[in-house]
Parts: structure tokens; C-alpha cells; sequence
């Protein structure tokens, strides 16, 4: 079936809007130059207006990049969003057990959102990183590098219970944790997400205002 799309142009920004027809945003700034630093030049928002971002690992902080993931770890990322780090971990190490993401938005929805855009031929400047992004949404999608549980946080350790006390890495960078963060129920995502450590497990959250790293899951 052929999507339809509705393509725009936000004038103020200079970028080029797709909207699918559930809401799903699709924001493309052409850059002169694109460089590492322009790590938002391409980003979706989801109906509920949460930005869906794509950051490269060498834009996380120094505490993941200092962790010596080995084969044996579970890994969980929860609001991965379009980011590299489960991509590149993969690549550079075979898992015993592969990693686990917990995620909201619909990965095969963005990936046909990004593919028309390639499509349309925009600039060539902007086409490799459009196919980057449809890369890792094929990783994401593959159930045999990743297991993918395509539901809200709090939904997914519900539905999850097996999940409580299982990883060695927990990553959460600008996701659940800053969007869904529930003190007004009385709980944090960070804490939740704490109690999914191994004993020894190793939760690296990062958002604007704070990065941290809990040893163990007390
Ligand atoms: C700003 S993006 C960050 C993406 C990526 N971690 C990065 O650093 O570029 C926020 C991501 O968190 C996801 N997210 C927000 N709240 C979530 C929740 N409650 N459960 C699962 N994913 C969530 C969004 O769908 C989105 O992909």
C-alpha cells in the first residue's frame, strides 16, 4: 500500500515538513554544511508532540562512552528514539543475548516517512544521513539483533515483569525519563528504571539539566 503524505515548509525555520496522516512529523533543515554538531537537522515529532531524535555516540556523555560493554551484558535503552548506540554496540560486539529496547514510537512508520523523503530528492547533502536514519530503523525493526518492545515505559514493565533486576546497562538519554517522568503519581521513571539492574548493573541517564550514574539497583 502507498502511504500519503502532506509535505510543507515551515518558513520561519527553513524546514521541510512531511506529516503522515495518524501525526507522525517528519523535520528536515538543510544545512550549508552538515556536521557532527548538527545533530538535530532531521527529527521527528510524534502525535503527542515528543521529539524523536538521532544522536550519534560521539555526542553522548563521557560516563557511556567509558563503559566496557562485553558480550555477556544485557543492554537496555529505553527512548532510543533514532540514536546510534544500539546500532554501533552491535556492530562492534555479538551479543550472547540481544539488547532490549524500549521504545514508543513506530519504527516501520518512520522508516517509510524517511524513505519518501529520500525519495523526493531534497539535496544530496541530506540524502546519507536520511539513509542512516533508515539503517538503523531496519536494526531497530529486526527481531534477531534486537527485542523490541514497541510500548510506553511504564506499559512495558507491566506487560514485563521478567524485565525487573535483568541488565547490566540501562540507557536512558533524553528518553522516557525526561518525557514520561511521573512525580505528580508519586514515582520517577530513573527510579523504575533502577530496579531493572543486575545487582551490579550500571544505569546511565542523561537529560539537559542532569547526567548520572547508579551502581546496582538500590
Ligand atoms: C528526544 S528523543 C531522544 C532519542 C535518543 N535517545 C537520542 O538521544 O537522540 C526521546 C525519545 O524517547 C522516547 N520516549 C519518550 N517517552 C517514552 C516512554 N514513556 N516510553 C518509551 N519511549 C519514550 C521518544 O519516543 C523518543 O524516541
Amino acid at each position: 500500500m502507498i502511504e500519503e503524505y502532506i509535505t510543507d515548509i515551515d518558513a520561519d525555520e527553513g524546514n521541510l515538513l512531511i506529516f503522515d496522516k495518524t501525526g507522525y512529523k517528519l523535520s528536515i533543515n538543510i544545512p550549508d554544511n552538515i556536521t557532527r554538531e548538527n545533530v538535530y537537522d532531521i527529527w521527528f515529532n510524534l502525535p503527542c508532540g515528543i521529539p524523536v531524535t538521532h544522536r550519534e555516540v560521539d555526542t553522548y556523555s563521557s560516563e557511556l562512552s567509558e563503559i566496557k560493554i562485553k558480550a555477556t551484558d544485557k543492554c537496555l535503552e529505553v527512548g532510543s528514539g533514532l540514536a546510534e548506540w544500539i546500532p554501533y554496540i552491535l556492530e562492534k560486539i555479538e551479543f550472547d543475548e540481544r539488547p532490549t529496547v524500549i521504545e514508543l514510537s513506530d519504527y516501520k512508520k518512520m522508516k517509510n516517512m524517511l524513505q519518501y523523503a529520500i525519495n523526493l530528492r531534497i539535496d544530496p547533502k541530506i540524502t546519507p544521513e536520511l539513509e542512516s536514519l533508515v539503517r538503523r530503523c531496519d536494526v531497530y525493526l529486526d527481531p534477531e539483533k534486537v527485542n523490541l518492545i514497541n510500548f510506553p515505559f511504564i506499559d512495558a514493565i507491566q506487560n514485563n515483569p521478567e524485565l525487573v533486576g535483568k541488565f547490566d546497562v540501562v540507557v536512558d538519554i533524553m528518553g522516557a525519563d525526561l518525557y514520561q517522568n511521573m512525580s505528580s503519581y508519586g514515582f520517577y521513571v530513573s527510579g523504575i528504571e533502577k530496579r531493572l539492574l543486575a545487582p551490579d548493573g550500571i544505569l546511565i541517564s542523561q537529560d539537559p539539566h542532569k547526567t548520572f550514574r547508579n551502581i546496582g539497583n538500590n
